[in-house]
């Protein structure tokens, strides 16, 4: 069996979880690392992107990955590629109406990687929660013989989820920053007594509270749709979805409650 874990490098704890669940279930473990142009609506974020390939190799090496493929964006995209994808409301909510093009980059990069590695296995992490639903759905209406695994968030000791942006935090934003985690943990001690919109407006204003916080959206939606739900018994698989700028560093993260 070949696993595969497809990563935009700057490796951290979250992406290592990854590559060693992948070396257990699988005789090969096959890593990418492409700092993805076309998923990228931000030039600047894009351009500051952190490139840290050598650090990642060594990390691969540790965590018993057998091969890394790091292509360059001539390898991945000899000619532009045009293909525009729907997947329907997984692609279009969230992150998909807040960052236009980016899921449909994603479907580009992550297909194109699925028919060079071929895999039978492929793991993503949960902090991406939306990201899991859109390369299902990308694997279905493409036929490809990929099983799509999700793995667990991987948090700091403060509750704060990994992510390659956190190291753009400033000291003072990385010590706030928790209180994201922290209150969809509290939100989640609510439900089901407190309503749906009741179980929103705490997350958003409890969040919003502080400066240097502003929350770009909070969404309880179904866990496989991503439909947004009003009551709690419109699902047996609620999950509140949530995007923060924290200063102008963007983090996202997610709770099933
Ligand atoms: O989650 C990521 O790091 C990226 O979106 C992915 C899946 C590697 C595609 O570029």
């Amino acid at each position: 069996m070949v696993g595969f874990v497809p990563t935009m490098g700057a490796l951290h704890e979250g992406h290592l979880s990854l590559v060693r669940r992948c070396v257990k279930d699988n005789d090969v473990c096959v890593v990418s690392v492409f700092v993805n142009p076309t998923q990228f609506n931000d030039k600047h974020d894009l351009e500051t992107y952190p490139r840290t390939l050598e650090a990642d190799c060594s990390l691969l090496e540790s965590a018993g990955c057998d091969f890394v493929f790091a292509p360059s964006v001539e390898e991945m995209y000899p000619e532009p590629d045009t293909r525009v994808f729907d997947f329907g409301t997984v692609s279009r909510v969230m992150e998909g109406a807040k960052r236009p093009g980016h899921f449909n980059g994603v479907a580009q990069v992550v297909s194109k990687l699925f028919y060079i590695v071929e895999p039978d296995n492929a793991y993503f992490g949960e902090k991406d929660f939306q990201q899991i639903a859109v390369i299902r759905a990308m694997v279905k209406q493409l036929n490809l013989p990929v099983t799509i695994n999700a793995c667990p968030i991987v948090r700091e000791a403060d509750g704060l989820a990994l992510s390659s942006r956190n190291t753009r935090l400033t000291p003072e934003q990385r010590q706030k920053a928790p209180l994201i985690a922290r209150t969809l943990r509290e939100s989640a001690t609510f439900v089901p007594e407190k309503s749906v919109r009741e179980v929103i407006d705490y997350v958003v204003n409890t969040i919003n509270s502080d400066p240097v916080m502003r929350v770009e959206y909070y969404e309880i939606v179904d866990g496989n749709t991503l439909e947004a739900i009003e009551n709690w018994s419109d699902t047996d698989y609620p999950v509140g979805c949530v995007t923060v700028y924290c200063g102008d560093v963007r983090l996202i993260d997610n709770i099933k409650y």
